[in-house]
């Protein structure tokens, strides 16, 4: 049985996912990037596979992702993480057109065809506004551990209306409402709120088709999914491996490389 890796290195969290060849994850890995990035891949790739009981040598091809997919130096190649967030989204929910990934830095909107190949794409990489950093923000300024921010978020019933888009000034609005006497549940919903609507102005940009599926750390906050569904108006596909989508994609690629190098062999087999 061979095995392929994928190294999805982000701006904030480092993920791996191992895969055998029936494209069944068998170990994946979560791991701060912090300031030293190729460590950070070592180690989410050597959790990896202790995690699955695995050796190195069993993992025949790794491709590393994201922005430091060039500090994967143990990787064989790079592909970049809109390919990689656009391949895993359609493995995981074959019916996905649009994917919209949200990380720690910046949020992509992903327009893919039904093979999972990228039509286009669109990134709010000017300005962290409508991202996790955003949400970090908040998190800081309110003192809310990351995780507590959706269940918060959800307890809200008037929601405040966020007029900042830039993360430098989130922190300081977010306290002048809280200085007004607004609850802290309601200013995070209207957080929330004006991060789905920033970024269902950049998926209409790629030009929004069903199914839309939501990748990346931010997935995991169910504020965020719900306030999504209600700009949208339909339902976004979420699942477990969400925040490891662009890793698993990066994965699926590393085995077309392992199959596509055996065919060769087989078909000699199969002439001789
Ligand atoms: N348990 C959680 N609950 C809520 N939000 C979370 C949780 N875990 C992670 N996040 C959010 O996900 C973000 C990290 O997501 P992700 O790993 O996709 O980013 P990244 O790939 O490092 O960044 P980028 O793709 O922008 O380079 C965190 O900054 C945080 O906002
Ligand atoms: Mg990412």
């Amino acid at each position: 049985m061979a095995y392929a890796a994928g190294v999805d290195v982000g701006s904030t969290q480092t993920k791996a996912v191992i895969i055998d060849e029936e494209r069944t994850i068998v170990s994946r890995s979560l791991t701060e990037t912090g300031a030293n990035v190729i460590r950070a891949a070592e180690n989410a790739f050597q959790e990896a596979l202790r995690g699955g009981d695995l050796r190195e040598e069993e993992v025949e091809y790794v491709v590393g992702t994201g922005y430091g997919r060039y500090k994967v130096t143990f990787g064989n190649t790079q592909v970049t993480e809109i390919s990689c967030h656009g391949r895993g989204a359609v493995h995981m929910f074959p019916d996905t057109r649009t994917v919209v990934d949200m990380g720690g830095q910046d949020t992509k909107a992903i327009r893919v065809s039904p093979t999972g190949e990228i039509v286009d794409f669109c990134m709010n990489d000017k300005c962290a506004a409508g991202t996790g950093r955003f949400l970090g923000a908040a998190s800081s300024a309110l003192d809310i551990p990351l995780d507590q921010l959706g269940p918060t978020a959800l307890r809200g019933e008037r929601p405040v209306k966020i007029s900042t888009t830039c993360t430098v000034f989130a922190e300081s609005e977010v306290l002048s409402w809280l200085g007004k006497g607004k609850k802290i549940e309601d200013i995070l919903l209207g957080v929330h709120q004006s991060i789905a609507a920033r970024s269902a102005g950049l998926l209409r940009r790629v030009g929004i088709e069903s199914d839309v599926t939501f990748t990346g750390g931010v997935a995991k906050n169910t504020a965020m999914i719900e306030a999504l569904n209600e700009r949208l108006a339909l339902k976004v596909n979420v699942s477990e491996e969400s925040h490891y989508m662009g890793a698993l994609g990066a994965a699926l690629f590393a085995l077309d490389h392992i199959l596509a190098s055996r065919a060769p062999t087989k078909a000699k087999q199969d002439a001789s």
